[in-house]
C-alpha cells in the first residue's frame, strides 16, 4: 500500500475545488478529484498528472447518498484509508423570496448543507481506521458573517455549516477526526461571476474598493487556507470557522 496522504475533494472540476486539488497535489497529496463535471474533472487530473502528481477522477453527485457511498466503498476497497475530505461543492442561486418554491429550497439545501453531512459521514468511518483525518468544509462569508438578499436557501445552509462542523467536531473528536471551515469573501470563480445567480464582475469591480487589502481573492487564497486546516500545523483546531475575505466583514 502506497504512503502518500490521500484527499477527497467535492466539485473538483472548477474554482475552489480545483485549486485546491493542484494545492493539495503539489503537497504530495494522492487527490481524489469528484465531480459532476466529468470532463473539467478529468481535466484537474490530467493538470496534476502533468506535473508529476497523482490523482485520480471519481463522478460524486453530494446530492444523492448512493453516489458519494459508492465511492468511498471504491476508496475502502482500494486504499483502506484517507486522511483528508474537503466539502467544497456548492450551487448559489439567485431566487427571491416571493418566487422561492419548496423544491427550490430543498435543493440548494440538499447540495450546500446536507451534501457536506453525506461524505462526512462516508469519510468519518474510513478516517476512523487511519486513527486520524481531517474534514474541511466551504461556508461563505453570507450566512458565516453577512446575509446576502434573494439568496435566502444558500445563506441558510452556508450558515448551517457553522452548526455542522460544531456537531461533527464534537462526534468525532474521539477519533481524532478534526473538522473545520472556510468562509470565503469575494473570490473570482465561475460562481461569483454568474451575472445571473451572483453578483457578476461589473459587481465585483464595484465591491472591489471595499476589500480593505484591495483586491478580488484568487481561488488559491482559500486552497492555501484549506491546506493549512487538513495539516498537522492546525492539529490543535477542530469546529472553527475562518473567514478568508480580505478583510471585508472587518471594514463592514
Ligand atoms: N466564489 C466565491 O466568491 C465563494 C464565496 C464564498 C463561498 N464559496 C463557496 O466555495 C465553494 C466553491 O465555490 P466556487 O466559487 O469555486 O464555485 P463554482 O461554481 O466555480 O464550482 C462549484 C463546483 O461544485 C460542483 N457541484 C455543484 N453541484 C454539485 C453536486 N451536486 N455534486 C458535486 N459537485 C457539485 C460544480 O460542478 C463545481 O465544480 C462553494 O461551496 C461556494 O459556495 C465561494
Amino acid at each position: 500500500m502506497s504512503e502518500e496522504k490521500i484527499v477527497l475533494i467535492t466539485g473538483a472540476g472548477i474554482g475552489i475545488g480545483e485549486a485546491t486539488a493542484l494545492a493539495f497535489a503539489k503537497n504530495n497529496y494522492r487527490v481524489v478529484v469528484t465531480d459532476i463535471l466529468e470532463e473539467a474533472g478529468q481535466s484537474t487530473v490530467s493538470k496534476i498528472q502533468d506535473d508529476g502528481g497523482l490523482a485520480e477522477f471519481h463522478y460524486l453527485d453530494v446530492g444523492n447518498t448512493e453516489s458519494v457511498n459508492a465511492v468511498f466503498d471504491e476508496l475502502e476497497s482500494k486504499y483502506g484509508r484517507l486522511e483528508s475530505l474537503v466539502n467544497n461543492a456548492g450551487v448559489a442561486h439567485r431566487q427571491p423570496l416571493a418566487e422561492l418554491s419548496d423544491d427550490q429550497w430543498d435543493n440548494t439545501i440538499n447540495i450546500d448543507l446536507k451534501g457536506m453531512m453525506r461524505t462526512s459521514r462516508a469519510a468519518a468511518g474510513l478516517m476512523s481506521k487511519n486513527g486520524s483525518g481531517s474534514i474541511i468544509c466551504l461556508s461563505s462569508i453570507a450566512g458565516a458573517d453577512v446575509g446576502w438578499a434573494e439568496h435566502v436557501p444558500y445563506t441558510a445552509a452556508k450558515g448551517g455549516i457553522i452548526g455542522l462542523v460544531k456537531g461533527l467536531a464534537m462526534e468525532l473528536a474521539p477519533l481524532a477526526v478534526r473538522v473545520n471551515a472556510v468562509a470565503p469573501g469575494l473570490i473570482r470563480t465561475a460562481q461569483s461571476m454568474s451575472v445571473e445567480h451572483s453578483v457578476g464582475p461589473e459587481g465585483l469591480a464595484a465591491m472591489e474598493p471595499s476589500v480593505p487589502l484591495g483586491r478580488i481573492g484568487v481561488p488559491d487564497d482559500i486552497a492555501q487556507v484549506i491546506l493549512f486546516l487538513a495539516s498537522e500545523q492546525a492539529s490543535y483546531m477542530t469546529g472553527q470557522t475562518l473567514t478568508v475575505d480580505g478583510g471585508l466583514t472587518v471594514a463592514l
